[in-house]
C-alpha cells in the first residue's frame, strides 16, 4: 500500500506521549485488534449486501457524468441557493467553504457563481437573499432524500414563488433543480410532474453520508470544484479503510482510539479541532455525523443503554482564546483532535518594524498558526490530556475527498464498536412529528394530544418574566 493520504499521530493519545496517566495503554489498543477485525467485518458484510452506500461512492465514475449532464443544461448564474437542511446542507457547504473560500467575510474571493446555504428556518438569511438577489440570475438547488423535510419544503415555496413573481412559471421551473430520492417522495412527485431537472440521492446512502453524491457534488460543481478530484480523494482513502490490521487502518484507528478513550477512561467529549478557517464548516459537518450516529438509546441487541459522545467544533487558533482554558484545565472527559495543513496556501510573511513586536519580523503567519496548534497540543500533554492530529497535506479536492471518506468509515466502525446503528436517527422523529402537530398540519392527532399533555404537565409558576 502507498501513503495514506493524510497522515495521523496519535503519539499524544497514547501513554507516555501524555505525562500524566492520561493515555492509552499499548496493550489496551492491542487488545482491541480483534474486536475492530469484527467491526470491519461487519461493516463490508453490510457494504457487499448493497446497505452501505457511501462506501463505494469515490469508485463510481456515473456520479460525476450525471453532474455534468445536468450542468450542461442550466442557465449561467451569478447565485445559486442551496436548501436543504442537516445532512443535505452541511456536506456541500463544507466542500464550498474549504474550496471556494469563507463565505462569512462578503469577499468575491474566487470567480464563478456564489452558493448560498440558507438550511435554516430562521427568516433572516433568506430574506436577505430574496431582497439582494436577481432571480433571472439565481438558481434553486432544493436537496431532500425524504423529500418532505418541513424545514426544506417551506423554503423551496417561497423561493419557488421568487422566482415565478419574477420569470413565470417557465423560467421558475428552468431555474430549480431537485435532489432528492430515485423513485418516491413529495420532491420526486414534483420533479417528474413539472419536469424538473433533478438528481438521484442513492437509497443505500443516508443523509449524513451523502457529501459525495450529488448532494455535496452539485453545489460544488456549480462553483467549479474538480468532483472527480474528491471522489478520487475518497477511493484512495476506502482503499487504507479496508486494511485489516487495526494500526494500519486509518478509520479503524481513529474509530478504536476514541471508543477506548471514552469507555475505559471516561472521555465521551470529542472535539475537532482544525488549524484552517477553511475547515471550520467541516468540523461542523463532523459534528452532525459523530452525533446523530453515534448517539443511540439502544444497542444492536435492542437494550437500553443510551450511549454516545459528545462531539464539540473548534478551530485553532481563535478557540484556544475561547475553548482552550476549559480544555486544559477543565473535566478530563475529552479527547481531542487536531486537523493540520501541512502546506498551507497562500502564506504571509511578518514584514519587519523596528521597535515594534521585533521578534515576530520575519515569521509568517503559517509558521504562527503551527507553533500554536503545536504549542497547544504539547501543553494538554503535559498535563495528561490526550490528543491526535491528523496531518493533510493541503486543502485541496483529493485531500478533502479523503477526510470526508475517514471520518465516515470511522463513524460506520464507531458504531460497531459502540454496539449501535450508526445509520438511523430515530430520536430526531419525535420532535418533528410535535413541531407538526404544534402547526397544525394535518395526521398529526395522536401527537397533538402529546403536546397537550405535556404542556399540561408544565408548572407555569417556574416561568419568570
Ligand atoms: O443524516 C440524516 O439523515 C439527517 O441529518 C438528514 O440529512 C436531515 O434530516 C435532512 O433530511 P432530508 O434530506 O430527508 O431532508
Amino acid at each position: 500500500m502507498g501513503r495514506l493520504p493524510i497522515r495521523i499521530d496519535y503519539s499524544l493519545a497514547m501513554h507516555p506521549g501524555t505525562s500524566a496517566p492520561g493515555g492509552l495503554d499499548e496493550r489496551e489498543l492491542d487488545a482491541c485488534a480483534s474486536r475492530f477485525t469484527e467491526a470491519l467485518d461487519a461493516t463490508l458484510h453490510d457494504v457487499r449486501r448493497g446497505a452501505l452506500g457511501f462506501w463505494g461512492l469515490g469508485g463510481d465514475p456515473t456520479i460525476a457524468d450525471a453532474i455534468d449532464a445536468v450542468v450542461a443544461k442550466l442557465p449561467a448564474v451569478d447565485d445559486v441557493m442551496v436548501l436543504g437542511i442537516g445532512g443535505s446542507s452541511l456536506g456541500g457547504r463544507s466542500i464550498l467553504e474549504a474550496l471556494r473560500g469563507p463565505t462569512g467575510l462578503g469577499l468575491p474571493i474566487t470567480p464563478g457563481p456564489r452558493v448560498h446555504f440558507p438550511d435554516n428556518s430562521d427568516p433572516f438569511v433568506l430574506r436577505a437573499l430574496f431582497e439582494h438577489l436577481r432571480p433571472e440570475r439565481t438558481l434553486v438547488v432544493a436537496i431532500s432524500k425524504s423529500g418532505g423535510t418541513v424545514e426544506t419544503a417551506a423554503a423551496l415555496l417561497l423561493a419557488r414563488a421568487f422566482l415565478r413573481d419574477a420569470l413565470g412559471e417557465k423560467g421558475m421551473r428552468e431555474r430549480l433543480v431537485i435532489i432528492t430520492d430515485p423513485e418516491s417522495g413529495p420532491l420526486r412527485d414534483l420533479a417528474w410532474r413539472e419536469s424538473l431537472a433533478s438528481l438521484p440521492v442513492p437509497k443505500n446512502v443516508g443523509g449524513r453520508f451523502s457529501v459525495l453524491t450529488a448532494v455535496g457534488l452539485l453545489p460544488a460543481a456549480l462553483a467549479g470544484v474538480d468532483v472527480r478530484a474528491l471522489l478520487r480523494g475518497a477511493d484512495a482513502m476506502r482503499a487504507a479503510c479496508e486494511t485489516r490490521d487495526l494500526r494500519k487502518n486509518p478509520a479503524g484507528l481513529f474509530a478504536a482510539l476514541h471508543v477506548l478513550h471514552h469507555e475505559r477512561h471516561g472521555r465521551g467529549i470529542h472535539v475537532l479541532m482544525p488549524y484552517a478557517d477553511a475547515l471550520r464548516p467541516f468540523a461542523t459537518w463532523f459534528v452532525q455525523l459523530w452525533a446523530e450516529s453515534l448517539g443511540k438509546r439502544v444497542d444492536l441487541g435492542g437494550n437500553v443503554v443510551e450511549r454516545g459522545p459528545t462531539p464539540i467544533p473548534a478551530v485553532g487558533a481563535t478557540d484556544q482564546h475561547a475553548q482552550v482554558q476549559l480544555f486544559m484545565e477543565g473535566p478530563r472527559d475529552k479527547l481531542i483532535t487536531f486537523i493540520a495543513v501541512d502546506e498551507p496556501a497562500g502564506d504571509l510573511a511578518i514584514p519587519h518594524e523596528q521597535g515594534v513586536f521585533d521578534d515576530l519580523g520575519g515569521l509568517t503567519m503559517a509558521g504562527l498558526l503551527d507553533a500554536e496548534r503545536r504549542g497547544t497540543a504539547l501543553a494538554l500533554a503535559r498535563d495528561g490530556r490526550p490528543s491526535l492530529t491528523l496531518h493533510v497535506p493541503r486543502i485541496d479536492a483529493f485531500s478533502l475527498g479523503s477526510l470526508f471518506f475517514f471520518f465516515e468509515a470511522a463513524t460506520a466502525f464507531a458504531g460497531r464498536l459502540y454496539g449501535v446503528d450508526a445509520f438511523g436517527q430515530p430520536g430526531v422523529e419525535l420532535g418533528k412529528r410535535l413541531a407538526s402537530a404544534l402547526l397544525g398540519r394535518a395526521g398529526f392527532e395522536s401527537e397533538r394530544e402529546m403536546v397537550r399533555e405535556t404542556e399540561s404537565n408544565r408548572n407555569e409558576s417556574h416561568v419568570l418574566e
